[in-house]
């Protein structure tokens, strides 16, 4: 029987030259148009933070959305987005940070966090890295803990896992 990761490889979409020439895009759609495929992946981290103290999740625009918010509902946990700049109507914190292709800002409504909570941060791929930094640092600027950064997919020749890393945060992903 096919891994997980191994079902990930085979399925995902690679989209060379997009959004710009040099990218190899990691197109996951194709990995949630197949449901046994999607159940896969949502079990995949259920069995890894089923059983784990956790508060809230935390799932980054926008492809974080689509695995965060099942995850958090199945653990019966805080959904908390983190969004792209100018999105969220109430007052927020952000950072900004850079891509492989451009950069961009992050950031959540400020209550969105407190003292002591426990927090799984989502995302479906990490590249660069710079995004679930930018996410994570925002969790702790609001003075809750991150548990892990979680994604699909890691890029590690983009040296993003190892950024993360050395910024002292547990990393998880289901493929390289
Ligand atoms: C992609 C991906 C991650 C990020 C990873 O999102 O979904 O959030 O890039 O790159 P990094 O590790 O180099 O920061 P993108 O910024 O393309 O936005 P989208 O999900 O809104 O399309
Ligand atoms: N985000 C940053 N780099 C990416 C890539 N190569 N594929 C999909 N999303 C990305």
């Amino acid at each position: 029987m096919n891994s997980c990761a191994d079902l990930i490889k085979e399925q995902v979409r690679n989209v060379p030259d997009w959004p710009e020439p040099g990218v190899m895009f990691r197109d996951i759609t194709t990995i949630l148009q197949r449901p046994d495929t999607f159940r896969k992946v949502i079990n995949a981290f259920l069995e890894r933070y089923g059983n784990q103290e956790i508060d809230v999740v935390a799932c980054i625009e926008a492809r974080g959305f689509i695995l965060g918010a099942p995850l958090a509902h199945q653990l019966g946990v805080s959904m908390i987005p983190v969004r792209k700049e100018g999105k969220l109507p109430w007052r927020t914190v952000s950072r900004s940070y850079d891509l492989e292709y451009g950069s961009a800002v992050i950031e959540v409504h400020e209550d969105s966090f407190s003292e002591g909570q426990r927090v799984l941060v989502v995302d479906d791929l990490i590249a660069t890295g710079g995004t679930m930094l930018a996410a994570c640092q925002l969790v702790e600027e609001l003075g809750a803990t991150v548990v892990e950064a979680a994604s699909i997919i890691d890029l590690p020749e983009l040296g993003g896992s190892a950024k993360l890393r050395d910024n002292n945060y547990a990393v998880y992903t289901l493929c390289d």
